[in-house]
């Protein structure tokens, strides 16, 4: 009989294990700061610190790059007030997070067409880039007006322009050559997510890194973003360590 497999606090993680790329859609921070009565920046705000709790976890826990889906190609809907919000988090993020990113070794990476955002925004982020040039442990990537429908047109347009050009054969055209194209090329061997985490029980990929995740384990939960903590991480890290992931082959052993 198939049976599902429990997990419960009480395991442990298998160390050796630890997804290399985590990537995350943070959703239900508006909910949460509606079931306060508070307007939904506050949630935005209360999202901001979980972003620092979870980027310290997935560190420690030897995760090699975080991607956190701050803002999509799809958020400019948004009131304006709430938008003009959002912009500004990077700078409060940053303004006296990096000095904990240097000291856990984390460097930033930013996805996203990043010169259409406000000109501060865009500084802050660059100057966050920069001051963790030097680390090399983790690497927080955070999706900044990306949507990866927009992410495959560029690619496919950029692709184009080589084969036009005579520097690239149609017949050599392939996943490593797409992949190469995407925002996430300068990740290397980690730029596909092992794991995909949703938070808020919303079941669905929102045009989040359509290409990369064709062979991640999705994992959904209940818990608002901002009621998330390195316990839920590591919840998601020992659900991802029961799954059996065969890439398309056969189960090894059997
Ligand atoms: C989705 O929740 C969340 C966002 C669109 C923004 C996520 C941003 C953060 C968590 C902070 C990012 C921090 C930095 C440093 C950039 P929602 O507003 O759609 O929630 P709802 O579905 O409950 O309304």
């Amino acid at each position: 009989m198939f049976r599902k497999k429990e997990i419960n606090d009480e395991q442990t993680l298998d160390l050796s294990r630890i997804p290399n790329h985590v990537a995350i859609i943070m959703d239900g921070n508006g909910r949460w700061a509606q079931k306060r009565h508070l307007p939904r920046i506050a949630g935005h705000k209360r999202g901001m610190e979980t972003v620092k709790t979870i980027t310290k976890a997935a560190s420690q826990l030897g995760v090699k790059v975080l991607t956190l889906y701050a803002f999509s190609t799809e958020n400019w809907k948004r009131p304006e007030q709430e938008v003009n919000y959002l912009m500004s988090l990077p700078g409060k993020f940053f303004s006296n997070f990096v000095p904990e990113l240097v000291a856990n070794n984390v460097s930033v990476n930013v996805m996203g067409e990043l010169d259409q955002l406000p000109e501060e925004t865009q500084k802050v982020v660059l100057k966050a880039i920069d001051d963790t040039a030097d680390c090399d442990g983790m690497i927080l990537n955070f999706a900044l007006n990306y949507g990866s429908r927009r992410e495959i047109i560029l690619a496919t347009k950029q692709i184009a322009n080589e084969v036009q050009s005579g520097n690239l054969a149609t017949d050599d055209i392939d996943s490593a050559v797409f992949s190469n194209a995407l925002m996430t090329s300068s990740l290397g061997e980690d730029a596909d997510p092992d794991l995909l985490i949703r938070t808020s029980g919303e079941q669905r990929i929102s045009n989040f890194l359509l290409w990369q995740i064709a062979y991640s384990e999705l994992y959904f939960t209940d818990e608002l973003w901002p009621d998330f903590k390195a316990s839920s991480l590591k919840r998601a890290i020992l659900t991802f360590q029961h799954r059996d992931r065969r890439f398309g082959g056969i189960k090894q052993n059997k």
